[in-house]
């Protein structure tokens, strides 16, 4: 059998963790495949397409600066990914390019195996940037949760409601205002990147006054534990990094592409070694 080719495109992409994640994931279900970085600039992006389509790469993952304007290139987009207007996933599918975003079902999908499932929570959003829009959309369309964003621009966090075409309770908050209504939410989840690696001594928004049981959530990695998950772990919060979304959401592109469902725990360790975490 012909050895299937995927990757992840991207610019900069030599620091990716998808290869070591899907590479270990195919060797251990035994499938013959094979998953590379491929660096692709902003102005070539249509090129790498046209030949990703004449070689038959068998599918390929999205990441920074293209998720938005691989877009134009594909021959359909799931509904979901359409709402979300970003493509991290494409699955060759009869000589086609189909789109997919993988980033707020991975999210999800992490937060109800380590918590269980959400049902009918109160949820704060922090950011509404693209990060933001997967996880809000996706929980818009696959949760009975009520989401609430905040964010430093305001005027975002409106917007992102606006184009919301699902059915969800969203009320926008000032980050102030937030700030003393924490004691409402049954999970607050960062989206930012503030208190990411270098700026590890930055907070979104400053904890007190959370829920008994509280879920707080980073989407950063790096570091593992950022200023704002060790004030929540303090204040006796349950929190989670991103190292589980990004898992996650790795898990659910390779389900995409090859129908069977990786081990998302073996995902993260692996992300974690190269991290140099516990
Ligand atoms: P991503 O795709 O990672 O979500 P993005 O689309 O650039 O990145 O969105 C970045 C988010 O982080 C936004 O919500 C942004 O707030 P603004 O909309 O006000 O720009 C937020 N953000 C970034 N730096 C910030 C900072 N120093 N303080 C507060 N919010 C910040």
């Amino acid at each position: 059998m012909i050895k299937k080719e995927y990757g992840v495109v991207g610019c900069p992409v030599s620091h990716s963790m998808s290869p070591d994640m899907h590479n270990d994931a195919f060797h251990h279900l035994e499938i013959n495949a094979n998953y590379k970085p491929i660096h692709v600039e902003p102005s070539g992006l249509e090129n790498a397409i046209n030949m990703f389509r004449a070689v038959g790469l068998s599918g390929f993952n999205i990441t920074i600066p293209h998720k938005v304007k691989v877009m134009k290139y594909l021959d359909g987009i799931d509904e979901l990914a359409k709402e979300i207007g970003a493509v991290n996933t494409v699955i060759l599918q009869d000589d086609k390019f189909i789109g997919y975003n993988t980033d707020g079902l991975g999210f999800l999908k992490g937060i109800q195996e380590e918590f269980g499932i959400l049902n009918n929570k109160r949820i704060l959003l922090i950011g509404a940037g693209g990060a933001s829009r997967a996880i809000y959309f996706t929980f818009a369309k696959e949760t009975n949760c009520s989401v609430d964003i905040t964010n430093r621009t305001i005027e975002k966090a409106e917007q992102l409601k606006q184009n919301c075409k699902y059915n969800i309770e969203t009320n926008i908050l000032t980050l102030t205002d937030a700030e003393q209504s924490l004691e409402k939410y049954d999970m607050i989840v960062n989206t930012t990147q503030v208190g990411m690696s270098p700026e590890v001594d930055d907070i979104p928004i400053i904890l007190s006054n959370l829920k008994q049981d509280v879920i707080v959530v980073d989407i950063i990695y790096n570091p593992l534990e950022t200023k704002f998950l060790k004030n929540a772990r303090e204040q006796g919060a349950r929190i989670q990094n991103g190292v589980s979304m990004l898992a996650n959401q790795g898990a659910l592109a390779f389900e995409i592409w090859t129908g069977q469902i990786p081990d998302a725990k073996r995902m993260e360790k692996i992300i974690i070694d190269k991290l140099g975490g516990k």
